[in-house]
């Protein structure tokens, strides 16, 4: 128990029946965690969050956010509780953010990569992940190249599984930690023009950010590159049921918005000859001071990191008074701490 921001917490969360992901009551779970609008075992996507599963995690996040700003940053919320970050991918900001969540909430963590783990010597995901689940941890949060994995990894073992990033699909953390950031500045999500600019095709964090901010109520416009901006983007308009229009040039995407977004370009993951040059990128599609100015005279810059200053944004626009690009990354830490209270701090 942590007091009173457990109570913060649950005031904070919003009530709605159990939705049957987790198993239902067994006798010792109370009449508030009994009616927490997040039920799920896992952590997958955006796509199949409700809006009241989004608003309970970004509203838990809000009370989680306190710990961090104290002296003694730890609480014993996940005392006796295991998560494992499994990373096939490099990562600086997801991965650590995870592991300070989780040790601000007294879990204790571990770290693999692939390049220390078995599967350097063949052992396969499957057998990976039952060896994993043998040892009884509470939560795996993984970050793969292939779309999917934690999907499949879900499927297989009990722990809760986070997707840390499945190479093009989704990035859910990074877009309910971008969400938190732009209500916390903005006062709402409902009603906002939101600019996302750049690799919409390599992008999980644009697929992830365009489900939460359209499901909220916002306006999504997205420009890059014709080369990328995929086909499937078709049917996530569909979808959007006119919240997202595709801009045929930054210009056009910019012009009047309350948030812009930047992209980095992801060359490791382009298997063919996408742009003319980088340079050339820089120059159509690279945000500067003077593009800014066509935005809303309040507007906010976010970026995901990592940044290639130069490139998709300059260095002017990275270190100005609108750039909120690390305080996503400090919000981060309060919405992984959400998440692993919400999957695997209530007892069922
Ligand atoms: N935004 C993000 O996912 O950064 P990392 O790749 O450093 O984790």
């Amino acid at each position: 128990m942590i007091g009173g921001q457990w109570l913060a917490v649950f005031r904070a969360i919003c009530c709605r029946p159990s939705t049957g992901h987790r198993p239902p009551a067994t006798g010792n779970r109370s009449p508030i965690t009994d009616n927490l609008a997040f039920t799920r075992k896992d952590l997958l996507g955006i796509r199949e969050l409700s809006v009241e599963e989004i608003e309970t995690i970004l509203d838990s996040a809000g009370s989680f956010k306190e710990i961090s700003l104290r002296s003694i940053k730890k609480v014993p919320t996940l005392r006796g509780k295991t998560i494992i970050n499994f990373f096939f991918e490099s990562s600086t900001r997801t991965r650590t953010s995870f592991e300070i969540a989780a040790k601000r909430l007294s879990a204790d963590t571990i770290n693999i990569s692939a390049s220390n783990s078995s599967v350097t010597k063949g052992e396969s995901l499957i057998d990976t992940a039952r060896n994993l689940q043998a040892m009884a941890p509470d939560a795996i949060v993984i970050r793969h190249p292939s779309p999917g994995v934690p999907h499949q990894l879900a499927r297989m073992v009990d722990a809760s599984i986070i997707n840390g990033g499945d190479g093009a699909h989704e990035h859910p953390t990074q877009a309910l930690l971008d969400a938190f950031t732009i209500r916390e500045h903005k006062g709402r999500i409902a009603g906002l023009q939101v600019a996302i600019i750049g690799d919409i095709m390599h992008s999980r964090v644009a697929r992830s950010n365009t489900h939460l901010l359209t499901k909220l109520g916002a306006h999504v416009r997205i420009a890059g590159p014709r080369t990328l901006i995929p086909p499937h983007y078709q049917s996530i308009i569909e979808d959007s049921e006119g919240s997202l229009t595709v801009c045929n040039h930054i210009e056009e995407a910019i012009t009047g918005s309350d948030v812009v977004m930047m992209l980095r370009i992801q060359r490791e993951r382009m298997s063919a000859a996408f742009l003319p040059s980088l340079r050339e990128y820089a120059v159509e599609y690279g945000l500067t001071l003077r593009r800014l100015e066509l935005a809303a005279s309040d507007c906010i810059v976010m970026h995901p990191g990592p940044i290639n200053r130069g490139i998709e944004i300059s260095s002017e626009v990275v270190d100005g008074a609108r750039s909120l690009i690390l305080d996503q990354v400090s919000n981060g830490v309060a919405v992984r701490m959400a998440v692993l209270f919400l999957l695997v701090g209530i007892e069922s």
